[in-house]
């Protein structure tokens, strides 16, 4: 806004007709400004051209913030690495939902509600047993994730408020149960059931490695770092994932599919797959000796390898959920008593070599939050096909976060990109006789 009240503005102008067009600013909070090219097409008849959204700015948002040269990311304005440190994993699932963190009674019915909810229709242990075995998990995910819309027609209704509500927190507690219920199926093992006066990451560890024969004591310190990896991955901003389940659900969709099509998206190894692919990484790379050789295929660009762990569309700086991550593994591994991890080890010196390395310096290739994780998974026992399916577990209130604060939004419409085309231009059909 200008002094004398007015909107700030850009004037574009076009070289070939010398003609002038002007744009508004909008201001947020905090960081870059955007520009308002809601008109753009009118005023001038073009449209932009940004794949990869690299200058795009899909929505208006108010619950998280990242800056990626500074290496902050806030959640309703509150750093990650205080949350991470101060809060558990309820909690900041109020904070994104609600916007505010939770008072003592607040936060007692929170938990009240979630707990209501980890069970799934009995139904839903009958479909499991559709999928093969080595299924991998995150197959499992996409496929029962988006059945839950076939079994919970009473929150499917988006423009009820009470009916997002509700599916909202049936999707936060029914997915570590579908999670942990996927490794079950894939071991064979009997599910079990939610445990319902364990805290929430306790609960899940619980599901995941108890059996019905004998008490299992969830390890507190390994809860707790699962806890906070939970944290780490709850939100961030307009990912690709997230922006998957805004565009889904912009059709006016249920909340199940929305947040299945999320979990497609997050599959991908420049996603959430990373965790995975970090480690398989490492244990191809497999030896100190050979960090250089696997350094010099990531810096050629005949060779598709890339560092996995390394590099992110926002951070230009270390990501500050790495920086948790990595304290975490060390308590971890202390805890276990594991005194030499060979991975760890090798990802230390393998982050040295990469940071000290011009290529990396150069593109502000850093360490992201899936750099470590993948460590800490290993350490705790959990497989790594499971890796991803932890991920999705944890976004799950980020998308259900952003999904209901898009509905809620009043500019909100269908999500419809438009294109340069570059095909061929109108021709007449040519009969299969005529064609070479
Ligand atoms: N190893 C080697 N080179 C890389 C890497 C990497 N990990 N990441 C980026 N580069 C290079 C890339 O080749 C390009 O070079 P040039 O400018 O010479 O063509 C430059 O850096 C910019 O890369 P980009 O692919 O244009 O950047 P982007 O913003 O489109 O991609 C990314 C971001 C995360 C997909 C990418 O850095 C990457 O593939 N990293 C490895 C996969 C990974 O760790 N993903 C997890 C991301 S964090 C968690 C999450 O979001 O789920």
């Amino acid at each position: 806004m200008t002094q004398d009240g007015k909107k700030d503005l850009v004037t574009l102008v076009d070289s070939a007709s010398g003609q002038k067009f002007e744009l508004p600013i909008i201001p947020g909070t905090m960081g870059p400004k955007v520009l308002d090219i809601r008109s753009l097409y009118g005023q001038t008849g073009y449209f932009t051209y940004d794949p990869g959204y690299t200058s795009t700015g899909s929505c208006e948002s108010k619950i998280t913030y990242i800056d990626g040269d500074a290496g902050v990311l806030l959640h309703r304005g509150y750093p990650i690495d205080q949350l991470a440190e101060h809060s558990d994993y309820l909690e900041v699932c109020y904070l994104l939902l609600k916007g505010e963190l939770p008072n003592a009674n607040q936060k007692e019915k929170f938990e009240k509600d979630i707990r209501t909810h980890t069970m799934v229709h009995e139904q839903i242990n009958a479909f499991y047993r559709g999928f093969r075995r080595d299924a991998h998990p995150m197959a499992v995910m996409c496929g029962v994730v988006g059945a839950l819309s076939a079994f919970y027609h009473d929150s499917l209704d988006i423009a009820d408020p009470h009916q997002r509500m509700i599916a909202s927190h049936r999707l936060i507690a029914k997915m570590p149960t579908i999670a942990a219920w996927a490794y079950k199926y894939s071991r064979g093992e009997p599910f079990i059931f939610p445990r319902n006066s364990l805290p929430f990451a306790e609960n899940f560890l619980h599901m995941m490695f108890a059996t019905p024969c004998e008490e299992y004591k969830v390890n507190p310190v390994l809860a707790r770092a699962m806890e906070r990896i939970l944290i780490l991955h709850a939100d961030h901003e307009q990912n690709a994932s997230t922006s998957t389940v805004r565009l889904a659900g912009s059709s006016g969709a249920n909340p199940f599919a929305c947040i299945a099509a999320g979990i497609a998206s997050l599959w991908g190894p420049a996603h959430g797959g990373a965790n995975e692919a970090v480690l398989q990484m490492l244990t191809q790379i497999g030896s100190k000796e050979r960090i250089p050789e696997f350094i010099a295929r990531a810096k050629d660009k005949n060779d598709p390898f890339r560092l996995m762990g390394f590099g992110h569309r926002v951070y230009k700086n270390y990501d500050p959920r790495a920086t948790v991550m990595q304290r975490t593994c060390h308590e971890v591994l202390d805890e276990l008593g594991v005194r030499d991890e060979p991975l760890l080890e090798l990802a230390m010196e393998l982050e040295r070599i990469a940071l000290e390395d011009p290529y990396f310096v150069e593109k502000k290739l850093y360490p992201n939050v899936d750099f470590y994780s993948g460590i800490i998974f290993r350490a705790m026992g959990i497989p790594v096909s499971m890796f991803t399916v932890l991920f999705a577990v944890a976004r799950t209130v980020g998308w259900v976060a952003q999904w209901n604060e898009m509905i809620g939004d009043p500019h909100q419409k269908i999500g419809r990109p438009r294109q340069l085309y570059t095909g061929a231009t109108q021709r007449d059909f040519v009969p299969l006789h005529a064609r070479g």
